[in-house]
Formats: structure tokens, C-alpha cells, sequence
């Protein structure tokens, strides 16, 4: 029997072993004139080392190169695969961005059913099915021989990922267990999932096939940032990081898919075929060294879990994480116990469609029941005004609750929430406390239905609805409650991060009306004496602000662009622009059109970039920051590569998604050139259907023809 079977099992062995990876060498490349063979070597070199160092960066979060140095290896694949189609694979980094829309999905039956697993909700229960096992283990067995595996239960999508020869060939969704859906395009652009294993030069050899099982789940600390984007747009917020990650990887559009901060755990081998050769010490005859191989192999598997000799232990690891699930960084529902041993996985079997082996702890549902004692309106950067419900504050899951959020003015309609209700406040992760209904029954006679405010409650002007929002404004552009919003964020660590100055901060200076806008920030310098009059002010903490705040001039033009605060540009979004307009000139003058010809920048962004800019308030903003030394250009090593350049494109007939204003800002977003008539300076010709003359005059003069998706595969998309 293998060591790991029982308890006996020799401790001193049982840590994960941490993958240390070397990398592979950095030659660097004469690009140019590569030939086929060249490129074919210097390709397979590319994708080896960017694979690698995105496992460093998104599976060990411990990366070694910087992210202008990855850039820059990308652009070069890009490059490479562009002028050398027939290379391009589809475990390629380069494919991680999406494929082209689909109908519906494929169906797929798992080879290995995907069980469900069977549930505790107290000690007890836990206790009753040890003692079911114990009944069905051999004479020589017994139950306090036993070791389990205890992991945190992913609230996310299981899905199973089947890799040929190293290669990430399909994934599918579980399904009803027996048939799932093929949503390998959509898992593709899942950063953590290794599109090929090992992950790292250092790993083992990967087995002929197998099949990987886990977890897509979305970050707390990324669903909150994805809820917040959508609350700035004025779109619908997502109930929990569990639906969000569903509705991600059941997208029939990969590349929506490709935006959304998916991640992976990577929880069991669903059957392994023809695994290589393993060093001493490398068995895989249990859950804890299956974790190991997958590890090894490059997968992200969850730190946080433990193998236990006893009860005792299962139940101490069960009830610090019911105490510390808030701690966890993705949303957990319980805790899975496992029996560690294969072969004894195997002896007890399944039972309906759940193992005897494995079983569900449930925690507590984190919900309370408390008096909504009003409802106030919270003002965003952008003006939105938020409803949310001060409480009779109530103990959620170990945590005072004092507030909950009402999500927008529609919703709170919905549910017909009213000050004085009795309600149900639930606490998903770390996720803001939420509203969940009030009991009607316990509804005071007189309670009124909410009425909309009629004024912003920082500055009293009138409250706007547009009419095809669900968001209500504050559209005074001077009211304060925004203006200490905006530079909250402006300041904040995913903008210029500037340490140091918080909310309290920003308060203040704008009470004082030392910052009338976020250009005053750069001028308060100047303003010393002030300050030190200000409470709490010291010479020592003036220096440090004025430092931090000197020292952020330096930060990248994509910052810039986020902290300007426009609705929808996070750091992603930003990023792309800067990559397709590498100047703050060029991002205020661009056009609606050719901002939407940008992958990843849809008519909404478009529209709220074009109309920032053309706001004189915000140009002279702009023109205040430029004039205090910030960075306006893009850096070099940070604009995405300009594929098209020097090609020249002619458009004919009728293109599937884009229309011809649309093709030709695209094509010369990515540096491209489109005339009119094809010659024999015509790289291209872009075919759509019903084409003109234009195709018979590029077939006589031999010119390429390519439709939309290969010009898309040419532009790197
Ligand atoms: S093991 C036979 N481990 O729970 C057991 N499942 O299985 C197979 N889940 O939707 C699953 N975290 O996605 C296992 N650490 C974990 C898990 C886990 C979450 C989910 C799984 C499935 C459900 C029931």
C-alpha cells in the first residue's frame, strides 16, 4: 500500500512542494529577416519563456521580469505569428484574448462522471459520516487510521480541462455532471490556466492525458472593482463573484470573456493516462500528492489547504476558517473533506452521484435580520447617486454590520425596501453587506414607500435620471461630495498612487479650498504655509505628501489616464487606449469611431471619452496636469506594437461585424494604411459579401485577399 494511504504516513514529507522554476534564456532575436525554421525556433523560444512567466506572474504571483519586459516578448511573438500564419496555434499566448462569437456550445459527455458532493451543516453531521465509512472500510481499518485532505469549498464553476500530450486541448463545464458544455475558447483566456504543461522548464514531463479539475472563480478584491466599473457606467451590478464567473465562462463571445478577471484552482485529477516516469518520492496514490503533481505540472492549487491525521483536526481546521472565511481572497461556501487515499476513495465508492469519500461542510449562511433605520445617498466620483441603508448595526458572520447596500434607486424600487422595515442583510465574502428584502410582515403601518431624492445631498442641486439609465445624477459639476471622490481616486493605488493622501485628506483640502480640481494636487507645493495651519498637519507629513505627490509625476501615461476618472476607464481599459493613442494629444482628439475600432473599447466608452474631453472644465484640468510635469506621452516600451505598419489595405464589400468606417480606423489604429483603389502597392485586400470590382483587379494583380477575422489575426487580435 502506498505511504500515504493511512495516517502513518511519514510527516515530515507532507509539505507541498513549491515549484522553483529557472526559467528559459533570454537570447534575444535579430527580428526581420527570419526565415520559416527561424521563426518556427524562435517562436516555440517565445512561447516557452511567456508561458513561464506568466505562471510566475498569475500561479505563484511572484513574477521576475517586468510587465514592459513581458510586453515586449508578446509583441514579438505577435509579430512573429503575423508574418507567419501557419504558426499560429492554439496553445499560443497570443490566443488567450478570444475567439469569434459562437451560436451555442458543443456538448460534451465527461469520460469520468463530475459527482456533486454530499453535505454537513454541523459537527454532528460530520461525525455520522465518518462513522458510515468506518463501516464499510476492511477489517484491518479503521477509521482513526484514516488521513483526509481539508480544502476551502470554491463558491465558483467546476469545470474540467483535458490536456493531450502537454497541450491544453478542451475544457468543459460540469454540467448536469454526466454532459457538460465546450467552453474551451472561453477558458483559453483564463490567465492561470497553463495552455501548456509543465508550466515551468522544472516540472515534470506531462502524461499523455489527463484531465484536470477545478474551480473558475472570480477574486473578491476583482469582483468588487468589476462591480464598481459597472456601478460607474450606470450598469447592472452583479449579485455575487459566483454568477459573474458563470455568466463569464458561459459567454458565447470568448472575448468578452477575455475581460473578465477569471481564475483558477485547480482541486483534483478527474483520470490521468501514461503519466512519465517520477523521481523518488513522487508517487501520486492520494489527493495530497495529486495536488503536488498538479502543482508541479503549473497549476494554481489552493495554499490554504491541510492534510489531517483525525477528526479532531478536521474539525479545527472546519471551524478556524467558518471563524476566518472573510480572510479568504475568493468567496468560500464550506469546507471539503476528503479521504486522502486513492485506494481507498475507490473501496467506498459513489453513492447516487456523490461520493461516500468526500463530503461538504457547509458554513453558516452569513445572513441577519436587523431594523433598516434609513436610507441615505451616497455621491460617486462621477455624480451617480447610491442609495444604501444605515442599520441598527447586527453581527453578520462574526462582523458588525452597520450599513448595507441597496445596489440603485431601481432595485431598491423592486424589493420596495423602506426606512423602519425589518429586514435581511446578507454578507457574500468580503463583498459590501447587501439588502437582501424586508419582512413584510413585520412592516410598521405607516411606513411610506421611498421616494427618489429630488436634490444631491452634498450640494442641493437638482438629482438627473437620464432616461435610458437606471443611475441618478448629481450633475453639478462644482459639487464638493464629487470633487472629494474624484480625487480619492485620482490619488488612489490603481491611478497616480500617491501614498499617503486618503479620503481624510482630500476632505480637508478641498474644505479649506486648497484643491478646487485634481491639477491643484500638483500645485500644493506652493502652498506650505497653508497647510501647516491645516489640523493635523506637521512639517514631517507635509514633506512625505509633497514627496509622494512630486514622485507620482512620474507614473505612465495609462495612469494618467485613469485617474482622470472618465466613467468606464479602469486600468485595462486605459491601457488599451494609451496602446492605440499613445499621447494625451491623441486621446483628446480621437473620434468615437475609431475608439470603438479598439479591441476591448465598446460605443459606451467610447462616447464617455469623447465627451470628457470635449468638456472645457476637464481641458483645462488636462492642460494643469501637463503643466505640472506629468507624463502625457506614452512610454515606448509600453504601446502596444503597431502590426499593420506599412501595409496598405483596400475595403470590399460588406464586412460581417464591422462596418467599413469601423475596418478602416481599426486597421489604422494598429498602424495600417486604406486607400481606394487596389494597385500593386496593395498589400491586402479586405473581402466582406456583394464585393465590388475591387476583388477582380486584386485576383489579376495576385494581391492577398483576407477577410475580417484574418485581418484581426494580423492586428494581433
Ligand atoms: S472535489 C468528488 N474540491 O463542489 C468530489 N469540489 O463537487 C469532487 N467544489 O461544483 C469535487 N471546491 O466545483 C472539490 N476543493 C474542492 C471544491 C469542490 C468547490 C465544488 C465543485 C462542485 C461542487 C461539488
Amino acid at each position: 500500500m502506498a505511504p500515504c494511504v493511512l495516517a502513518s504516513f511519514d510527516w515530515s514529507e507532507a509539505k507541498l512542494h513549491s515549484g522553483s522554476g529557472t526559467g528559459v534564456g533570454k537570447k534575444h532575436w535579430p527580428m526581420g529577416q527570419t526565415d520559416f525554421g527561424e521563426a518556427k525556433r524562435r517562436i516555440a523560444q517565445l512561447r516557452d519563456e511567456i508561458n513561464y512567466h506568466a505562471y510566475r506572474y498569475h500561479t505563484l504571483d511572484d513574477p521576475v521580469i517586468s510587465d514592459a519586459e513581458y510586453d515586449r516578448l508578446m509583441g514579438e511573438l505577435r509579430a512573429l505569428e503575423e508574418a507567419h500564419p501557419p504558426l499560429v496555434t492554439p496553445d499560443s499566448p497570443t490566443q488567450r484574448v478570444g475567439a469569434q462569437p459562437m451560436d451555442q456550445f458543443e456538448k460534451v459527455v465527461h469520460p469520468v462522471p463530475m459527482t456533486s458532493l454530499g453535505n454537513a451543516f454541523d459537527d454532528e453531521d460530520l461525525q455520522a459520516w465518518l462513522v458510515r465509512i468506518g463501516r464499510l472500510l476492511p477489517d484491518d481499518i479503521s477509521v482513526t487510521d484514516l488521513a483526509f485532505v481539508v480544502e476551502p469549498k470554491f463558491d465558483g464553476l467546476a469545470v474540467a480541462l483535458t490536456y493531450e500530450n502537454g497541450i491544453l486541448l478542451r475544457g468543459a463545464t460540469r454540467g448536469n455532471g454526466v454532459e457538460g458544455e465546450n467552453v474551451t475558447a472561453n477558458l483559453r483566456t483564463v490567465k492561470n490556466i497553463p495552455l501548456r504543461i509543465p508550466a515551468s522548464s522544472a516540472g515534470p514531463s506531462p502524461p499523455s492525458r489527463i484531465e484536470v479539475r477545478g474551480e473558475i472563480y472570480i477574486p473578491i478584491a476583482d469582483f468588487n472593482e468589476l462591480n464598481r466599473r459597472q456601478s460607474e457606467r450606470g450598469e447592472r451590478l452583479y449579485a455575487n463573484p459566483r454568477n459573474a464567473a458563470a455568466g463569464a465562462v458561459r459567454q458565447l463571445d470568448s472575448r468578452i470573456t477575455a475581460q473578465r478577471p477569471l481564475a483558477f484552482f485547480a482541486y483534483a485529477i478527474g483520470y490521468v493516462e501514461g503519466v512519465q516516469q517520477e523521481p523518488e518520492g513522487h508517487a501520486i496514490g492520494c489527493q495530497w500528492e495529486a495536488l503536488d503533481y498538479l502543482r508541479r505540472l503549473g497549476f494554481p492549487v489552493n495554499p490554504d489547504i491541510k492534510r489531517s491525521r483525525d477528526l479532531e483536526e478536521v474539525l479545527d481546521f472546519i471551524h478556524q476558517w467558518t471563524e476566518r472565511r472573510q480572510d479568504l481572497p475568493y468567496e468560500a461556501d464550506g469546507v471539503v473533506v476528503k479521504v486522502d487515499a486513492f485506494a481507498l476513495q475507490e473501496l467506498l465508492g459513489v453513492v447516487g452521484n456523490a461520493p461516500r469519500w468526500a463530503i461538504a461542510y457547509k458554513f453558516p449562511a452569513r445572513e441577519a435580520t436587523t431594523k433598516l433605520l434609513r436610507i441615505d445617498v451616497n455621491v460617486g466620483r462621477t455624480g451617480v447617486l447610491t442609495p444604501y441603508a444605515v442599520l441598527e448595526p447586527v453581527n453578520v458572520g462574526g462582523v458588525t454590520v452597520r450599513q448595507a447596500s441597496l445596489h440603485n434607486f431601481e432595485d431598491l424600487a423592486r424589493k420596495d425596501v423602506r426606512e423602519g422595515d425589518t429586514v435581511i442583510i446578507k454578507r457574500a465574502g468580503d463583498v459590501i453587506p447587501q439588502v437582501v428584502k424586508p419582512i413584510l410582515d413585520l412592516r410598521l403601518p405607516d411606513s411610506q414607500p421611498y421616494q427618489l431624492p429630488e436634490r444631491c445631498p452634498s450640494c442641493g442641486e437638482p438629482a438627473v435620471k437620464p432616461e435610458d439609465e437606471v443611475a441618478v445624477y448629481c450633475v453639478n459639476a462644482a459639487c464638493p461630495a464629487q470633487l472629494v471622490r474624484r480625487v480619492e481616486y485620482f490619488v488612489s493605488r490603481g491611478a497616480m498612487d500617491i501614498e499617503g493622501f486618503g479620503i481624510r485628506i482630500a476632505q480637508q483640502l478641498i474644505q479649506e479650498g486648497l484643491i478646487r480640481d485634481v491639477g491643484d494636487i500638483y500645485a500644493l507645493d506652493e502652498k506650505r504655509d497653508q497647510l501647516l495651519a491645516l489640523e493635523g498637519f506637521a512639517e514631517k507629513k507635509i514633506d512625505n505628501l509633497l514627496a509622494a505627490i512630486q514622485a507620482s509625476k512620474s507614473q505612465p501615461l495609462e495612469r494618467v489616464a485613469t485617474a482622470l476618472g472618465i466613467q468606464g476607464i479602469g486600468n485595462v481599459v486605459a491601457r488599451a487606449l494609451v496602446g492605440a493613442f499613445p499621447s494625451m494629444e491623441a486621446l483628446a482628439s480621437v473620434g468615437v469611431e475609431e475608439l470603438e475600432a479598439v479591441e476591448g473599447i465598446g460605443p459606451h466608452i467610447a462616447h464617455s471619452v469623447v465627451d470628457w474631453f470635449s468638456r472645457p472644465r476637464h481641458q483645462q484640468v488636462v492642460e494643469k496636469l501637463r503643466r505640472a510635469g506629468l507624463q502625457m506621452e506614452a512610454e515606448t516600451a509600453a504601446l502596444s506594437p503597431q502590426p499593420l505598419a506599412g501595409l496598405t489595405f483596400v475595403i470590399t464589400g460588406t464586412l460581417p461585424a464591422m462596418s467599413r468606417d469601423q475596418a478602416k480606423a481599426f486597421i489604422e489604429a494598429h498602424g495600417g494604411k486604406v486607400t481606394n483603389s487596389v494597385s500593386r502597392q496593395t498589400d491586402y485586400l479586405l473581402l466582406g459579401e456583394n464585393p465590388g470590382g475591387k476583388l477582380a483587379k486584386a485576383q489579376s494583380l495576385g494581391t492577398k485577399i483576407i477577410g475580417e477575422d484574418e485581418l484581426r489575426v494580423l492586428a494581433g487580435q
